[in-house]
């Protein structure tokens, strides 16, 4: 054959496993809306970076009933390419072959992007798209998944991995992605069930949709499974992206700085109301904060009483850890204290320092919360605080009670700098409910009870609800006008910018600097 006939030959066999898994399976795969495999990785790569590998992996024909039946790539696409520049990996489950179902040489392939991806110190996405473990292939198809679980768990805090469900992800297709930094679900595509409906119905009696049991709002709003949800896949390949560019490339990278810019002009100090029961958008705050007031929100719909995500100070990436007073006051709670703690070590694992903004009541009482488990939960945000050593900036806008005061990025949980507003009331518990326990003789015996609780809230008030106390001892180290925080945020990063600091060796955690 001549070199022309060859080169001809390979782009004939490259065409026809293109094709997927087929005409009528691409026309399915359509009518349910979805992009196929090869078409969202062109959407979400860099305009013709993509670089494909073992696109003629076959699969394994020992296979039961499946030896006759051509699976294309064996029903994945793995490869490289870049992102507004920088290289990632990638890989891509094609539901048009075999319902992008996982058998060994399918895991073979995403285990060696996975490889790939932790040699070569480069973000992972994975693009889920797959009824789970290919029944035919039996024990091959459970030990391709043990495989990829392995090299999630050891991958975890080395490389950023990112999960993208866009289709109905069953079983094993799920617990994946649940290994991964961050999932995102896209409305009426996203499925994600350990067991679909129908095994829950022969097992249980149960009937629910597959959208009710595991859809994309399920797992945003109520799992906390999902930490990005979108309506279109093209908007979910631009969060992705945008994701990326605030991100660095692995944990000893440091994101990669653009160009400063301010926020845009608001007064700060209004937004918080001055009396502490009224509420407020935490996030008028942080946009007023942010370079060009960019903030990106991490899990918005779950656990909305607080908010974490990423923005920009002077061009560098930060994370934000601040309570929402327009949400049950902005408490702390089990799933609260779950999505905070998360991301704490998630930014603690990749050099991106963390920014407090602190607003709250405490910790919720109640049965519902104590059975739930709220003490092992909100340990997690005491842990992770703690454990963090990234540069840690505190800032007490208004309300810093009890064990929200200490779980909030305390300094004694090892925040390098914490301002406070001067309406700052960091205190116990709050002026009414203290007045109540310490001056209840006084105000039971005074002649006109009500007009002495009023008379000793004022004077708990004045006394313990201001930032003045804790600044006396130093626990802060300034309060601070809030047209000024920018400013003390901005010094404070700069200052802290060669941060180290050792802690005991140890086999969980952090290992020492
Ligand atoms: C082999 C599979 C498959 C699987 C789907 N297909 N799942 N083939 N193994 N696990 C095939 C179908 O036979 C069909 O092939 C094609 O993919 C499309 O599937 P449909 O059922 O027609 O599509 P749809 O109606 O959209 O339903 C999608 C689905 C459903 C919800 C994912 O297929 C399903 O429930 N599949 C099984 C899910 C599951 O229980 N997986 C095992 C999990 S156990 P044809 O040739 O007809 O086009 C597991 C173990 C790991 O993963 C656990 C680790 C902890």
């Amino acid at each position: 054959m001549s070199e022309d006939k060859k080169v001809l030959d390979l782009k004939q066999r490259m065409e026809k496993i293109y094709r997927g898994g087929g005409t009528k399976a691409v026309e399915k795969q359509k009518a349910m809306g979805k992009l196929t495999a090869r078409e969202r990785i062109i959407a979400l790569l860099d305009k013709d970076t993509f670089q494909e590998y073992d696109i003629f992996v076959k699969h394994d024909n020992t296979d039961f009933g499946m030896q006759d039946k051509e699976l294309p790539g064996d029903g994945v696409i793995i490869g490289t390419g870049t992102i507004l520049g920088q290289p990632v990996a990638v890989y891509a489950q094609d539901f048009t072959v075999a319902g992008g179902s996982l058998g060994f040489m399918h895991a073979r392939k995403i285990s060696k992007i996975m490889d790939y991806a932790l040699n070569m110190h480069i973000p992972i996405i994975g693009i889920n798209d797959s009824g789970g473990a290919r029944i035919q292939e039996g024990v091959n198809a459970l030990a391709g998944y043990g495989e990829i679980f392995y090299r999630n768990t050891i991958s975890s805090g080395v490389i950023p991995q990112l999960s993208v469900i866009l289709g109905p992800c069953a079983g094993g297709a799920v617990y994946s992605p649940a290994l991964t930094d961050f999932v995102f679900v896209v409305d009426q595509i996203s499925k994600m069930f350990i067991t679909g409906p129908e095994v829950i119905k022969t097992v249980l009696g149960e009937e629910i949709s597959a959208e009710e049991l595991g859809g994309a709002r399920v797992h945003s709003e109520v799992s906390g499974n999902a930490h990005f949800f979108s309506t279109s896949e093209e908007e979910c390949f631009a969060q992705i992206r945008r994701l990326i560019s605030l991100l660095p490339a692995n944990n000893e990278a440091r994101p990669l700085p653009v160009v400063p810019s301010k926020p845009k002009k608001c007064d700060i100090s209004k937004i918080v109301p001055a009396d502490p029961s009224e509420p407020y958008d935490v996030r008028d705050v942080i946009r007023a904060i942010v370079d060009d007031s960019a903030f990106m929100e991490v899990m918005e719909l779950f656990a909305a009483n607080m908010v974490v995500g990423f923005g920009r100070i002077n061009g560098q990436t930060v994370g934000f850890v601040c309570n929402q007073p327009l949400v049950l006051a902005g408490v702390l709670d089990c799933d609260s204290s779950d999505k905070a703690a998360r991301f704490i070590r998630f930014c603690d694992s990749f050099n991106i320092p963390i920014i407090t903004l602190e607003d709250l009541p405490g910790y919720l009482p109640g049965i519902d919360q104590e059975h739930a488990g709220v003490i092992r939960h909100g340990a997690k945000v005491l842990y992770a605080y703690s454990e963090s050593t990234v540069p840690k900036v505190t800032i007490i806008l208004r309300k810093a009670y009890g064990g929200g005061y200490i779980a909030m990025g305390s300094r004694h949980l090892r925040s390098d700098f914490v301002f406070a507003w001067p309406q700052a009331e960091i205190a116990v518990m709050g002026a009414e409910g203290a007045a109540n326990i310490i001056f209840k003789k006084d105000i039971s015996e005074a002649e006109n009870p009500a007009e002495m609780r009023k008379l000793k809230i004022q004077e708990y008030r004045d006394k313990f609800a201001n930032p003045y106390v804790a600044a006396a001892k130093g626990y802060i180290d300034a309060v601070i006008d809030p047209k000024d925080t920018r400013e003390f945020i901005e010094r404070s990063l700069e200052i802290a910018k060669n941060k180290t600091v050792s802690r005991p060796n140890k086999k969980h955690g952090l290992p020492p600097f």
